[in-house]
């Protein structure tokens, strides 16, 4: 039997030990099989998790994009590679078939290449969810150019930082975007970017919303007539297995964003591997991710697992509410799709409306429904199980990261029975471990540790762009020869994963991942701020929402509190963008801070969510004020 596609319970527990005694055997086997080649790889991998460098497919050469679109060509041709389901419901789907598809992406590539984009550029896509965002995306493969897709809810302020780290030389982009009953002007936004970001020299300029914009002379470009006049075929560059494809920005949990920095080869193995296994998804098979591409969960589940099995991806422009409750029910149904990818936060939102919303719905072609982003609570697991997946369909809760590339733990569908809350067993090829305190392993089952992989996997990040030290200390210096992740988890008495939560600074709101460090720094460069910390509070919809503990450099200006509430939470707005904004703001006279200066974001937690056993707080050097802040909570 394939180990390319798993068939039972027995079946993976084999491929999963194979791949644990002898992985290089066993990824060279995926990769040989399933994939076309300019010339093969010396070696399967190479690796020192102390300095963290690791090299997959040595020396092998190949396109990814040949993988996507080329090979399907002679069977393929005609079936739909992608479906674009409008903002608007009253605007037509648009289908592009893999030649279709093909001739997208050659003539962006022509166009880029006119443009004077070259292997190894960097190229900066800030773009609405349009079929043009994965043309954009895939035409940079093609021509080796390293694409950063920044997502297009974020700020000119962050979007200038993005580009500015990794000094993208051309910026695609669009007019505006519709996002439910809003637009939002990109344009303009790139525009005030712009100012801050000297390395870009062209932006090309994507039509619409058909809004008045400005367009720079000698700069902006509309892509229509450019795109008119290029060939629809193009040739692929011939990338090493370890050049970069692309960087994609995550917050940390200080300072600027991390520029995770994916290569070619491990890449494209370990996304249409997983994808395969963990969508089961077959041909002829309609696969919907209402993710953004401006996310990871975009990259790898929504263009290139999906494209490299040759399957029909639906591309949503809008959200989950637009113009109704019913939306995402509607499109499941008029697509008839079958393998659907949400977040918890969306399906949180949903469940708290009528049911009337999704019963209308025939929801009967649904095979597989997943969940990636953040815990999926007890309640929204089954109410998405019984109303979504009707009892009938697996939920997959897929656990993974920007920095992973694909998932590393999830249920199998129709091969590992499901367990509300869990995403169960590793993927093939994936070591998990649970490390305490102490640096220890934990061994026995029914515990609680921090999670690390063990063994390198294809998918995994390579650096973060201009800082490998970052990378090594960030990932691989707190347990020693391991991948640490941030995220605590248990392990039941079967050797099931339950992911419960980060341990470091980062918080998860709406399933996007916030660091409370750029957070801190919006919110202090408010004249009247003297120090700030945020922490996280649990919140029906959003997971998590945000609670900031604010100190004034002078008490007098507390009498203004409401205004000085939305000044602060316009300039998270302009920092970073709206999804950083907070719920609740309260005003103290200090922090709570040990004698070396850190503040305890620990009590901070315990009294945003109204707990009052702080455990011992003598080490502070002023644990009066803890019992102020207490009394003061909102
Ligand atoms: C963090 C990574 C993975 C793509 C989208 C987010 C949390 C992700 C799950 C899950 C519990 C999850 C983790 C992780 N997370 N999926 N199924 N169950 N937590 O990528 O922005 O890099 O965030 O999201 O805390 O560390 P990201």
């Amino acid at each position: 039997m394939s180990s390319y596609s798993i068939k039972s319970l027995e079946h993976y527990f084999k491929v999963y030990r194979q791949s644990v005694r002898k992985p290089k055997k066993f990824w060279s086997k995926i990769a040989e099989n399933n994939f076309t080649w300019y010339r093969k790889w010396d070696k399967v991998v190479e690796y020192d998790m102390e300095r963290a460098e690791f090299t997959w497919f040595k020396n092998a050469k190949l396109n990814i994009t040949k993988n996507c679109i080329d090979r399907h060509l002679a069977n393929k041709g005609d079936q739909s590679a992608i479906i674009f389901e409008p903002n608007d419901p009253n605007e037509p789907a648009q289908h592009f078939t893999y030649s279709q598809l093909y001739a997208e992406v050659s003539k962006m590539a022509n166009v880029l290449r006119a443009q004077g984009v070259e292997k190894g550029d960097r190229v900066c896509i800030y773009l609405p969810m349009i079929p043009e965002l994965a043309f954009s995306v895939l035409a940079c493969a093609r021509i080796g150019a390293i694409h950063s897709v920044v997502f297009a809810g974020f700020s000119a302020n962050a979007l200038a930082t993005r580009i500015n780290d990794s000094t993208c030389k051309l910026l695609i982009t669009a007019d505006g975007g519709y996002r439910g009953s809003k637009t939002i002007d990109l344009k303009r936004i790139v525009d005030e970017a712009l100012h801050k970001s000297p390395t870009v020299e062209k932006v090309l300029v994507v039509k619409r919303t058909h809004q008045e914009i400005e367009m720079r002379e000698g700069r902006d470009l509309w892509l229509q007539p450019l795109l008119d006049e290029a060939p629809p075929t193009s040739r692929a560059e011939m990338m090493d297995a370890e050049d970069p494809l692309f960087i994609l920005y995550t917050s940390g949990s200080t300072g600027k964003p991390k520029g995770m920095v994916h290569t070619t080869a491990g890449y494209m193995v370990y996304t249409a591997y997983t994808f395969k296994n963990i969508f089961q998804y077959n041909e002829g098979d309609v696969y919907w991710c209402t993710a953004d591409i401006g996310w990871v969960t975009g990259h790898s589940y929504i263009i290139y697992g999906p494209l490299l099995n040759g399957a029909t991806t639906v591309i949503y422009e809008g959200t989950p509410s637009y113009p109704t409750h019913s939306r995402f029910w509607e499109v499941v149904q008029k697509h008839r799709v079958n393998q659907f990818y949400t977040a918890p936060t969306a399906i949180r939102s949903l469940a708290r409306e009528k049911i009337e919303y999704i019963q209308e719905f025939r929801l009967d072609s649904l095979k597989v429904i997943g969940s990636v982003g953040e815990p999926i609570n007890e309640e929204a697991w089954h109410w998405y199980n019984d109303h979504v997946g009707n009892k009938r369909c697996p939920l997959v809760d897929t656990w993974w990261q920007t920095e992973t590339g694909g998932i590393l733990i999830s249920p199998i569908p129709f091969v590992t029975p499901t367990k509300p809350t869990y995403a169960s067993l590793p993927f093939p090829g994936i070591q998990p471990v649970l490390m305490d305190e102490l640096r220890n392993e934990i061994e026995r089952n029914q515990q609680i540790g921090h999670l690390c992989i063990r063994y390198p996997w294809p998918g995994m990040a390579r650096t973060i762009w201009g800082d490998h030290q970052r990378f090594i200390d960030t990932y691989f210096t707190a347990f020693p020869g391991k991948y640490f992740s941030g995220d605590g988890a248990l392990r039941d008495e079967v050797g099931y994963y339950r992911i419960t939560g980060r341990v470091d600074d980062v918080i998860i709101v709406s399933g996007h991942n916030l660091g409370t460090a750029p957070i801190e720094d919006a919110i202090n460069e408010h004249q009247t701020v003297a120090e700030s910390a945020i922490v996280g509070f649990p919140h029906e919809i959003k997971g998590n929402a945000l609670y900031g503990f604010v100190v004034l450099k002078e008490t007098g200006l507390w009498r203004d509190r409401q205004n000085l509430m939305k000044e602060i939470n316009q300039l998270i707005s302009d920092q970073i963008g709206p999804i950083a904004k907070l719920d609740k703001i309260q005003f103290v006279s200090g922090l709570p801070k040990t004698r070396s200066g850190k503040i305890m974001r620990r009590i901070l937690r315990k009294i945003a969510v109204g707990e009052s056993d702080f455990g011992d707080i003598t080490t502070l050097i002023n644990p009066e004020i803890v019992e102020e802040i207490k009394k003061g909570r909102t």
